[in-house]
């Protein structure tokens, strides 16, 4: 089957949400029109530049995504919209199942109908699980439920993009952590960043999950990336989909370094400027030592690199916080305590 471009609008499933807002600014900034489709379950409208179209619904209502394609002359999609807990994916799998890949089938379903030419697929480091190598290649053994719908949604698109024609990117995000402004800040997010970050504020400690991990500090290493980053490599995603420079590619998106935990408190004690005390946990089983990402892939095909740095990261995410904060303690003067 062959596909036409018939319009310049992209459809930002999720765009409501924290990596989605940075991806709307982006392409937007590209010159590129958005619409946004998001049920709002995590999403919030505030992260949305004004004048955007945003659509509440839920991907698996086909009918308004139809209606969408038609209406906004859709050329291709980005599809971030998904449940994205690696621990509530274990107390929920079916939930998760269905959370991401129904409406992944859903979505694919409408765009083969409509013709829309291209998608681009958002997938993360949790396919490869615990691995000698995080190259695009290596072996995919995700060890958690999350992990593993993003992997069937990974098959899932190549056999239907095989199938039907559909030229597409699967973008592979390793730790996305910071903000590119305090209002488009993660709120839904427990990873360890903003664990940190809350410590410091409450003036409590950090928990480190073992210090006898093969790595060279002993505690846990991951590879840090900025969501303006992530952004930027969908712009020259969508560039090169639109260019037809890609067909079928998966990339890994990550600056390729590697960052441990104790790396990641020092990081956040020259943020703040106020030291972080900790104290050593049990190691968490699945925890892989190491997942830093090999992103030469994406660099020689798209020119793409990671420009932010980790204190970059560190940086704005503490910026978003203490904004928060603030916020918090005026609406609710007596009720927030904190050490700052
Ligand atoms: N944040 C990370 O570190 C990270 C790492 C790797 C991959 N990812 C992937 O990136 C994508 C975006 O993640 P995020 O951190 O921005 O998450 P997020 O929860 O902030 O954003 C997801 C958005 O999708 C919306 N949504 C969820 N299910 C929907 C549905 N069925 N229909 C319509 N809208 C729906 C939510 O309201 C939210 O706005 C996800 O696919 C996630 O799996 C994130």
């Amino acid at each position: 089957m062959i596909f036409v471009v018939r319009g310049v609008a992209w459809l930002v499933t999720g765009g409501a949400g924290y990596i989605g807002a940075h991806v709307v600014r982006a392409l937007m900034g590209a010159d590129l029109r958005v619409v946004v489709l998001d049920d709002l379950s995590a999403g919030r409208p505030a992260r949305l530049p004004p004048g955007v179209p945003l659509i509440r619904a839920d991907v698996r209502d086909r009918v308004t995504v139809r209606d969408t394609l038609v209406r906004y002359h859709v050329s291709g999609v980005i599809h971030l919209a998904a449940l994205k807990n690696v621990a509530g994916s274990f107390d929920d799998p079916l939930g998760y199942h269905r959370g991401n890949l129904d409406t992944l089938a859903d979505l694919l379903e409408v765009m083969v109908d409509q013709r829309t030419p291209h998608l681009v697929f958002s997938s993360t480091a949790a396919v490869y699980g615990t691995g000698d190598s995080y190259a695009e290649d290596a072996p995919t053994r995700p060890g958690s439920p999350y992990g593993r719908t993003k992997l069937a949604g990974e098959w899932l698109i190549r056999d239907v993009g095989a199938a039907a024609g559909l030229r597409h990117a699967i973008l592979r995000f390793f730790n996305v952590a910071g903000a590119g402004a305090p209002e488009l800040a993660d709120t839904g997010g427990d990873n360890l960043l903003p664990r940190l970050l809350r410590a410091t504020a409450e003036g409590g400690k950090a928990t480190v999950h073992g210090t006898g991990h093969p790595t060279p500090d002993g505690s846990c290493v991951r590879d840090y990336v900025h969501p303006a980053d992530i952004a930027d490599a969908h712009v020259a995603t969508v560039r090169a989909l639109l260019d037809g420079d890609l067909a079928a590619d998966t990339f890994n998106v990550s600056r390729g370094v590697g960052v441990s935990v104790l790396d990641l408190i020092s990081a956040v004690e020259r943020a703040t400027g106020h030291p972080l005390p900790y104290e050593v946990g049990e190691p968490r089983a699945g925890d892989p030592p190491s997942a830093v990402a090999d992103p030469a892939r994406i660099r020689d095909r798209l020119g793409w690199r990671a420009r932010r740095t980790l204190d970059d990261i560190v940086g704005s995410a503490w910026a978003a916080t203490a904004a928060g904060l603030r916020i918090a303690r005026q609406r609710r003067p007596h009720d927030v305590a904190t050490t700052l």
